[in-house]
């Protein structure tokens, strides 16, 4: 609206100018001209100050400048959708990805920014913070890629052995940078109930909390209503962990004592023949992974169904990464997790409002 008036007045100022000229090559005496100029500026000065007056008529305009500021204030939620977008490349010693070049904010076109973070933009990001992995393998495997990234590959070494111990919870405090790390092992949704439960119960609340299970479920009961009504027992626990507004960063502000971030690790596309026994070959069929995602869809836990998770979307992750980088229909190249890593950090990057 603003850009409109300036065009506007330019345009007065054009007509106040040369239409009097152009009348003036029609032989006009000057003051003649000096008249019409005159009588045009009154005119148009009339005619701007009235404007205000009349809003009906420049209805269509204000409502394109409202919804264009809506565009700006919904760019950064429009690129937070477009987060989990990326492709996989394969080369001769391994896999690569990217963001799509189409990663761009789906309202407006924005290019949205995405970057892979080092080392040193991730202490940046996550100074002073507590983060929470829970989940089952696949939540291990988002770990250890978060870890690889916190933390140099010798003091990697290090922990590998511990991070790595079947079915185990993992605590890591980085002291350089004050960030505190658990592993939950919880591969049911029950689990992870219980995990929001102890938070309250203690009265501390993680800043970034990464969740997800259903592969265990599926395997061993195998019935996604019973799946349904674990999530959303889970969606009820949540309570206060609930996004409360805009914090000034990752780390929460000591005194609101709650959670700020929460995520939720999406199932991996799973590779049904290159699955390792007869007995997930039988029940993790493809319609059974359908019925389980619908059920998350229903549960209404995610943020896009109007929940508090926002997904992490491995399911389409690991699909793109394709046939030859699972390892065993479940489990997959350590690109994906990477990959999955770095759509967080870039989403956490969006909703903290930070800029590197
Ligand atoms: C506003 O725009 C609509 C379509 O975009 C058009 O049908 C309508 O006539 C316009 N109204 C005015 C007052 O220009
Ligand atoms: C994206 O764009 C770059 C150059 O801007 C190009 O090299 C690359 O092939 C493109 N990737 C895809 C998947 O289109
Ligand atoms: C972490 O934050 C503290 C306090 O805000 C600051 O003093 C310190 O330099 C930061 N460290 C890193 C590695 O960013
Ligand atoms: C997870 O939940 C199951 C079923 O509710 C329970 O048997 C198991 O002990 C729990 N595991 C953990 C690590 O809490
Ligand atoms: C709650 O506090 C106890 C004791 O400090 C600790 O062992 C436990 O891990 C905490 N639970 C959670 C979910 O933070
Ligand atoms: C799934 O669980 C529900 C509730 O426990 C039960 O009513 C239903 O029969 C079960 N379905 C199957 C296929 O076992």
């Amino acid at each position: 609206m603003f850009f409109g008036a300036i065009q506007l007045g330019l345009m007065a100022a054009c007509v106040v100018l040369f239409v009097p000229m152009g009348m003036a090559g029609w032989h006009l005496s000057r003051n003649k001209v000096l008249f019409f100029s005159g009588a045009l500026f009154i005119t148009l000065a009339v005619c701007i100050h009235l404007i205000p007056y009349f809003p009906s008529m420049f209805n269509n305009q204000s409502q394109t400048a409202v919804i264009m500021n809506q565009d700006f204030s919904s760019s950064s939620s429009s690129c937070i959708n477009s987060v989990n977008y990326v492709t996989f490349y394969s080369n001769f010693d391994g896999f690569s990805w990217n963001w799509d070049n189409s990663s761009r904010s789906l309202v407006n076109d924005d290019d949205c920014g995405f970057s892979k973070l080092g080392r040193v933009d991730v202490s940046d990001l996550l100074n002073g913070s507590w983060v929470v992995v829970a989940g089952d393998s696949q939540a291990r495997l988002f770990m250890v890629s978060l870890l690889d990234l916190v933390l140099g590959s010798d003091e990697m070494e290090k922990i590998h052995e511990d991070l790595f111990k079947r079915h185990s919870d993992y605590h890591i405090v980085v002291e350089k940078i004050g960030l505190k790390m658990d592993f939950i092992w919880s591969p049911y949704v029950s689990n992870l109930t219980d995990v929001v439960t102890g938070f309250k119960r203690n009265g501390t609340y993680p800043d970034v909390l990464v969740m997800g299970s259903g592969l265990w479920h599926m395997l061993h009961f195998t019935n996604y209503t019973e799946y349904g009504v674990d999530l959303r027992l889970l969606r009820d626990s949540l309570g206060e962990l609930v996004q409360v507004g805009n914090t000034d960063g990752v780390s929460a502000r000591p005194d609101s004592g709650r959670t700020s971030h929460l995520f939720w690790l999406g199932m991996p596309t799973l590779i049904n023949r290159l699955l390792n026994t007869e007995e997930k070959r039988v029940k993790m069929t493809r319609e059974m992974c359908n019925a389980y995602d619908q059920e998350l869809y229903n549960s209404k836990i995610l943020r896009q169904d109007g929940g508090s998770f926002l997904l992490l979307d491995v399911g389409m992750l690991s699909s793109r990464c394709g046939f030859d980088c699972s390892l065993d229909g479940m489990h997959y190249n350590d690109v994906v997790y990477e990959a999955s890593v770095q759509v967080m950090l870039n989403a956490l990057l969006i909703e903290s409002h930070q800029k590197l």
